[in-house]
């Protein structure tokens, strides 16, 4: 299995939020010189591979998720040159570089919405999703919008309505007409051929809507106070069986290359989740997995939820696994610094890719935001509901010099109150740190192929405590977590589990030899060699 595996199954994914990674001009964004600055820092920590979110032009009305050209760098960020330079840099260093690629929807600024909105008879009309108003003026349907209100906005110029998933200066693509599929595809393939890895396709499972435009459900499960786009089941609008063939083209276009990924954001059951491998596994290799992130933190819904995903994964499907990102509360935020630690071990020694955020291996925690500096859309749209993702997205924290020696500017958002503790630097050689523990994670996991690719036999355990070995070809490993709060007993029904601990979140147990049941104290985990 080791030799056979692919980068992508052994590896380790870091996703750099690039606007908040490191900012090498003094304008207080980050840019893309900037995340070549720090390779060093990613090869050092020992990640293989580094997502960047957006960095093409757009007028930023959701921070590059609103594309107004696909195939360029961003002035902020840099220039083509600078992407070039990143990848060649990557590559010496044996980092893939995997592209961000938005295909619900642009920016209302890209050229193709601009001619479509011009008139009906613009060739590029059907590009988009037109339709006339409801016989009462008011929208075609009942859909909508993630970022708040109705899913259609009207336009003056012609008199219809367009569709828009996101915010009205997000106009979704028309995915039903050839032409748009096949530009898309040539995007592709720009970025394959610049040298790009693979891609992570942004919010892929909103690609198709009900062709009928059939009124959304109301959702049973919804309290007053609840955000607001939950009030309907997206039964019309996500999820549709169109998607497959998509899908299975954009793979495709990526086989006719050398060892790419083809990675998706999709956030729905597991059981539909994992309808995005494709048929046969001709979709996502990655259909990115964010149960850590969604289920409640305790081992009886971590433990479940593990087996359920593995018991789901169809034939030859890989799993994956992903701990935090740019859209969702920090992990130390979420669970506390404590558990943050034990995740770390959790999601470095699961069976599956793990995908790391940028900070979360500092301890970065939620930054709240003052609202007169809030960014993100959403907080805007959808206010007071604390929907807002900057607290997530403020910068890297380097150092503990000014703004974190994320920038010799003022940063776009402010920087963590601790940051001149919470640190890159101060970290390094710090043996108690998480840094330390990530990157200790991160060898031992790079050293043991069982941790890579090994099986997954979950071992049953009371308490709030979860236990599995991995195992491969010989090699055994025993991890054991406690995700509660006070010491407890790790007693497996199986009793013939011994070895040494080769790696704890609590230093001082390295070496200890655990022979049957043991004691883990709060928020401990640990890894045993058990062969
Ligand atoms: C994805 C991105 C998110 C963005 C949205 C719309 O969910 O992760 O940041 O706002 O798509 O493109």
């Amino acid at each position: 299995m080791t030799e056979q595996a692919h980068w992508w199954q052994r590896g380790i994914i870091y996703q750099v939020y690039p606007r908040s990674f490191m900012d090498r001009n003094g304008d207080g964004v980050g840019d893309l010189a900037g995340v070549t600055s720090r390779l060093e820092y990613l090869e050092w920590l020992g990640v293989d591979a580094i997502w960047l979110s957006p960095f093409f032009p757009s007028p930023m009305a959701d921070f590059g998720y609103d594309v107004s050209n696909y195939v360029d760098v961003h002035p902020l960020f840099g220039t083509l040159g600078d992407f070039d330079r990143l990848v060649a840099e990557a590559h010496r260093r044996a980092l893939k570089v995997i592209v961000d690629f938005v295909p619900n929807h642009t920016s209302d600024e890209h050229p193709w919405f601009q001619e479509s909105r011009s008139s009906r008879d613009s060739p590029r009309r059907d590009w988009y999703i037109w339709r006339d108003p409801a016989p009462n003026g008011g929208p075609p349907n009942n859909w909508l919008a993630i970022f708040g209100g109705s899913a259609w906005q009207s336009d003056t110029t012609t008199g219809q309505y367009y569709y828009h998933a996101f915010l009205p200066r997000q106009p979704d693509l028309n995915w039903r007409l050839p032409e748009v599929r096949d530009a898309m595809y040539d995007v592709l393939r720009f970025w394959l051929d610049r040298g790009a890895d693979g891609f992570r396709l942004d919010a892929v499972w909103y690609l198709f809507e009900d062709e009928q435009l059939r009124d959304n459900p109301p959702n049973p499960d919804y309290r007053p106070g609840d955000d607001p786009y939950h009030a309907l089941l997206a039964a019309f609008t996500s999820d549709l069986p169109e998607m497959q063939e998509v899908m299975a083209e954009m793979r495709a276009v990526l086989d006719g290359y050398d060892e790419r990924v083809m990675i998706g954001e999709i956030y729905l059951p597991i059981e539909r989740l994992v309808a995005y491998y494709g048929v046969n596994g001709n979709g996502c290799h990655l259909p990115a997995n964010f149960q850590l992130i969604l289920q409640p933190w305790d081992a009886a819904h971590i433990g479940a939820v593990v087996d359920r995903y593995e018991a789901a994964l169809p034939d030859g499907a890989w799993p994956n696994w992903v701990l935090g990102n740019h859209d969702k509360p920090r992990v130390a935020s979420r669970i506390g610094p404590a558990q943050a630690r034990v995740a770390a071990v959790l999601l470095l020694t699961l069976r599956g890719t793990p995908t790391m955020y940028q900070g979360d291996e500092i301890g970065m925690h939620d930054v709240e935001i003052p609202p007169d500096r809030a960014q993100d859309p959403i907080e805007r749209h959808v206010p007071g509901l604390g929907l807002g993702r900057d607290p997530e997205r403020t910068p890297m924290q380097w150092d503990s010099g000014p703004q974190a020696g994320f920038t010799d500017g003022t940063p776009w958002l402010p920087l963590a109150d601790d940051a001149a503790r919470v640190n890159v630097a101060a970290e390094r050689d710090d043996p108690r740190s998480i840094l330390t523990l990530y990157r200790r994670l991160i060898a031992l996991r790079r050293a043991e192929p069982a941790l890579q690719v090994g099986c997954y036999v979950p071992v049953p355990v009371e308490g709030n405590l979860l236990g599995y070995r991995r195992e491969l070809d010989g090699s055994e490993f025993l991890v054991a977590l406690n995700l509660g709060d006070i010491e407890q007993e790790f007693a497996p029904r199986q009793p013939d589990l011994r070895g040494p601990i080769e790696l704890s979140t609590h230093l001082d147990r390295t070496g200890e030899t655990v022979d049957g049941s043991f004691r883990l104290r709060a928020h401990e985990a640990v890894v045993v060699r058990l062969k």
